[in-house]
């Protein structure tokens, strides 16, 4: 049995900053490149080519990625969990283990999107991963077994130090405390180096800064108090940990740890504390939040508080939206008959759709490749060939169909709007050719992607009568 035949198979769907920190880890550690398989909507991205280099199969096929594997990672936006969770659920081995790496979103939820018998687990981490010095909290679904929870706790400890949280309530406060965790010494050594002396350039003053917190964790015993910055930070980083809920101890240990990751982490990609936080915090997002209030004069555990609360606001929001996409997708699974009809028994969403079709087609916008291949699920698939008779009826040569002319913009917006009504498709972003990237095509291809999104929902609708 060849090495990569004995490991784990990974699939990761996403590759931004936090899948691509562990499967650096993975790789630095020698783990196959064969047993890895990414997807990525953008794939020459340089890190997704970094990946091809190494020998990593590279794929904008989400399915692809997570058929095989024994560990999928879902490693996209929040609002992009459910989306990306019900694509790849028909897919999985029955022994999978699916790791949300989403702040925000409940477990719950993501075992919803999944389905009730996928082995589904929250991990909270940070980009220490990178370097083996993550602080990771991982909240067990109820399928998860004994001996998946020590799988998954071996997997993590992989790239640092691992604890459970065993109340899924508590997983907002663990992405304050872990998951915003590494741009936190990034902001304090910041703001360490803006006090320095004027006559020091600002690489040096981040330089010296980053030293004081190096050498104040070397130096520190359990109890030396001390009255300089960097041991007043941690105190109070500490104290804002407990007022989270930490005990003394672990409020101690992780953020020792947060500081190693960080140290670790600029060690290895030369990176300053602005390009860290920027990794970390997306606008809006949770660690914006904080680091919003700490530049508002917030004391630490006021912002840690703020964040928290953003943290359950936005997850409220996202949870309601999910869950009535949900109802509705179940609604419709429920209704749509197992077996297509006929097509002329499908009437007038045909016509309509041939008809935004022809608009779509004669407007003459060529997107980038989007090959009718991307497009899934049972539903889709039986639209292949109305969308293509369509087509062909309008003059369009056979290119079309392979993408090369396509009109991707629509064909997202066709996808778009059939998944709303269960049938899972990947909607793209625009990606027009340079020639035609003007604000007026981009407005035009916009309102057509929706035309076409809404006639997919009519025929859809009409499958489902
Ligand atoms: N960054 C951190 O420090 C951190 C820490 C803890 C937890 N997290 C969590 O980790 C998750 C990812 O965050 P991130 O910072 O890594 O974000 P990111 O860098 O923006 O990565 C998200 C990735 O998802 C891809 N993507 C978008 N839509 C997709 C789809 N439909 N199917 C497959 N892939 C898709 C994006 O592709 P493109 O390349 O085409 O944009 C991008 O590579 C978030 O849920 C966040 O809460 C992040």
């Amino acid at each position: 049995m060849k090495e990569e035949e004995k490991m784990q198979k990974i699939g990761v769907v996403g590759y931004g900053n936090m899948s691509s920190a562990i499967i650096r880890r993975l790789l630095a550690q020698g783990y196959p490149p064969k047993a890895i398989v990414v997807a990525n909507p953008t794939l020459d991205k340089p890190s997704m080519k970094e990946l091809k280099k190494l020998g990593v199969e590279i794929t904008s096929d989400n399915k692809k990625a997570a058929a095989g594997a024994d560990r999928v990672l879902l490693g996209v936006k929040p609002k992009n969990i459910v989306t990306v969770a019900r694509q790849i659920s028909g897919v999985l081995k029955p022994e999978a283990i699916v790791d949300s790496l989403a702040a925000i979103v409940d477990l719950d939820i993501v075992q919803r999107a999944l389905g009730p018998d996928v082995k589904a687990e929250c991990v909270m981490s940070n980009l220490g991963a990178e370097v083996g010095e993550a602080t990771t909290a991982i909240c067990l679904g109820n399928k998860m077994t004994r001996a998946n929870k020590e799988e998954s706790v071996g997997f993590y400890k992989k790239h640092g130090a691992v604890s459970l949280q065993k109340n899924p309530k508590m997983m907002n406060a663990e992405t304050v405390v872990k998951g915003c965790g590494t741009a936190y010494p990034a902001y304090f050594i910041r703001e360490m180096a803006r006090q320095a002396s004027p006559y020091l350039s600002e690489e040096q003053a981040l330089r010296e800064a980053q030293q004081s917190f190096q050498q104040y964790f070397e130096l520190r015993t359990p109890h030396n108090g001390s009255a300089c910055y960097p041991a007043q930070v941690v105190k109070k980083l500490e104290q804002a940990c407990i007022s989270l809920g930490w005990s003394e101890e672990q409020a101690r240990k992780d953020i020792e740890q947060l500081f190693r990751g960080y140290f670790e982490l600029v060690k290895k990609t030369g990176e300053f504390p602005d390009q860290v936080i920027k990794r970390v915090a997306t606008p809006g997002g949770v660690t914006a939040r904080v680091i919003d209030r700490l530049e508002a004069g917030d004391s630490l555990a006021h912002a840690f508080a703020a964040g928290l609360t953003h943290a359950e606001g936005l997850g409220q929001t996202i949870s309601d939206a999910l869950n009535k996409e949900l109802d509705q997708q179940q609604a419709v699974d429920a209704s749509v008959p197992a077996s297509i009809p006929a097509l002329p028994a499908l009437g007038s969403g045909v016509k309509y759709l041939e008809g935004v079709m022809h608009d779509a087609v004669s407007q003459g916008v060529n997107g980038s490749q989007q090959n009718l291949s991307d497009l899934s699920g049972s539903s889709i698939h039986s639209l292949k060939p109305l969308v293509a008779s369509s087509l062909h009826k309008h003059g369009s040569s056979e290119s079309l169909l392979g993408g090369r002319d396509f009109h991707s913009r629509s064909f997202s917006g066709l996808a778009g709007g059939a998944s709303k009504f269960g049938v899972f498709a990947q909607p793209r972003p625009l990606a027009v050719a340079p020639a035609h990237r003007s604000a007026p095509v981009a407005s035009a291809t916009q309102k057509l992607a929706q035309a076409v999104g809404d006639a997919a929902v009519k025929v859809v609708r009409s499958l489902a009568r």
